[in-house]
């Protein structure tokens, strides 16, 4: 098949990712706004290349013309999470949503591949429009914590380098690897409450420092500089101080100058 033609056919396919990536993104950036934990880690998106679609076609008997049919992974979206519960939560969502139907599920986690392999598996049907069709576009999209990627990432250029006939030492090294990354999701589960506290009170430092940032810069445009650099020097002061509770007053102490600069 001519280029030309492949690119025509696989168009509608990266249309569907860059849509999903832009609205699984806008997802975390919603819950980042409002300040609330996202389950949604960080999100990659990604149209198989032409030579890995003849491959796997040529890998399973799949004829030329049956490849958008019986191949469903040319669309492909990551999500990755920070805790193996989030994962369901994520899959839940999913199946909330109104601008996908979901195909088929695969859940690798419970019931992981002979490989180590673990990940949750979705391939949604998802509508996309270009500028000559309307078109379904099956897309799978993989769901899997940090840990799990870091190790499904890793085999997976293993199997490339060996042709995936890896030696028996290396699998068995990766399956006692496989394990560890289970070790590690659990130890993490468990102390998630920690970690999330954690987390929270970075989230609600950096906002207040971009409220009180935002607000120097706007006194900046009526208060005098003498005014504006002793803020600054005070802002710098109480945050190396690093004391949550005196930045707030700080901020509140700003705001009200803005009230008495704009009355
Ligand atoms: P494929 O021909 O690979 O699509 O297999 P399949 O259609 O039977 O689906 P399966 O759910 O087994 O795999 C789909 C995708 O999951 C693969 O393309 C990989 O991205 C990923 N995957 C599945 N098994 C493994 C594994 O053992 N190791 C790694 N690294 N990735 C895997
Ligand atoms: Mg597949």
């Amino acid at each position: 098949m001519e280029l030309q033609v492949w690119k025509e056919i696989l168009s509608p396919y990266e249309l569907a990712v860059d849509e999903l990536v832009l609205k699984l993104n806008h997802v975390i950036r919603e819950h980042s706004e409002k300040g609330i934990y996202c389950p949604i880690e960080q999100v990659n998106g990604r149209v198989k290349s032409i030579s890995s679609i003849l491959a796997k076609a040529n890998n399973k008997n799949i004829p030329i013309e049956d490849i958008t049919k019986r191949i469903e992974d040319i669309a492909g979206i990551r999500i990755m999470c920070q805790f193996v519960e989030d994962i369901s939560k994520v899959v839940e969502y999913l199946r909330s949503r109104s601008d996908m139907e979901i195909w088929s599920e695969v859940d690798y986690i419970t019931k992981p591949k002979e490989s180590g392999y673990r990940s949750y598996h979705m391939v949604i049907h998802y509508q996309v429009q270009t500028s000559f069709e309307t078109k379904v576009i099956p897309v799978e999209i993989q769901i899997r914590t940090l840990a799990m990627n870091f190790w499904a990432v890793i085999e997976h250029s293993l199997q490339y380098k060996y042709q995936r006939n890896i030696p028996s030492h290396i699998r068995k090294r990766l399956m006692a690897s496989a394990e560890a990354v289970l070790s590690l999701d659990n130890e993490m589960a468990s102390i998630r409450d920690e970690i999330l506290e954690a987390q929270t009170s970075f989230r609600k430092k950096a906002s207040i420092v971009h409220d009180i940032l935002e607000t120097i810069s706007n006194l900046s445009k009526v208060a005098s500089s003498e005014e504006v650099i002793s803020m600054q020097q005070e802002f710098f002061q109480l945050y190396n101080e690093g004391d949550m509770d005196i930045l707030k007053s700080f901020s509140l102490k700003l705001d009200r100058m803005v009230k008495e600069y704009t009355n």
